[in-house]
């Protein structure tokens, strides 16, 4: 019981997005078609990408400066890489100088 509890606690503590993937997350959720084509991987990621405005809306729609300094010109996968346990904010210097 106690071990059950410190997991737990662990995992409050990380947050929910570094505990798990956000491809992790969905496919509990809805599975991998929630995003894929037929469970499918696109070459492109468009198919994937549309998914994501379809259930969260446009960048311009989205929280935060992060979305709304980049609608139009970047999309969602560019950041959030959904099958890494890592936060977007860690990938603004794979474009940016820091
Ligand atoms: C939240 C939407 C989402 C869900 C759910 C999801 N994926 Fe993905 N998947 C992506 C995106 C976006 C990429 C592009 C790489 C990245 O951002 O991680 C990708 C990449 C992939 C790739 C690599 C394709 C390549 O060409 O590099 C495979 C294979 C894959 N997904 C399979 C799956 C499987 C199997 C499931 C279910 C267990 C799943 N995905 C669930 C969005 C999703
Ligand atoms: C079928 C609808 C649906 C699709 C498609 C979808 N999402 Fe989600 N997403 C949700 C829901 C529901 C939640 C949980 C509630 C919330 O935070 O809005 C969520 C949560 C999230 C979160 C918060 C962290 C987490 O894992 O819960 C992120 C980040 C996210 N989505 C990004 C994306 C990205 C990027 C894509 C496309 C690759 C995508 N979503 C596709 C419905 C969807
Ligand atoms: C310029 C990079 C960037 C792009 C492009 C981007 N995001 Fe984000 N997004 C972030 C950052 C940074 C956060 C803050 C949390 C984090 O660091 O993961 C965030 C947070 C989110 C959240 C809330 C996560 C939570 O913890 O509740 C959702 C949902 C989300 N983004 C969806 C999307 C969708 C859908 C798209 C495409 C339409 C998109 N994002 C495009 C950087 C980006
Ligand atoms: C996939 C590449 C890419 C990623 C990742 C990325 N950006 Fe950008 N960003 C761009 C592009 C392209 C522009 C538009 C052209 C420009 O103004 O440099 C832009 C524009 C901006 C601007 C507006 C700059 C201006 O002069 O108006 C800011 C601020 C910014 N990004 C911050 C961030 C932050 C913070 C992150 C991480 C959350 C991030 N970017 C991630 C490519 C990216």
């Amino acid at each position: 019981m106690l071990k059950v509890l410190g997991l737990t606690v662990l995992l409050s503590f990380s947050g929910a997005v570094l505990a798990t993937s956000v491809a992790d997350s969905h496919t509990e959720m809805a599975g991998c078609e929630s995003c894929h084509q037929d469970g499918a991987p696109s070459s492109d990621m468009a198919y994937e990408n549309e998914t994501c405005i379809s259930c969260h809306g446009s960048m311009k729609e989205l929280e935060g400066d992060a979305h709304k300094q980049h609608d139009g010109v970047i999309t969602c996968s560019d950041c959030h890489v959904v099958h890494e346990a890592s936060p977007a904010s860690g990938s603004c210097t794979s474009c940016h100088q820091p």
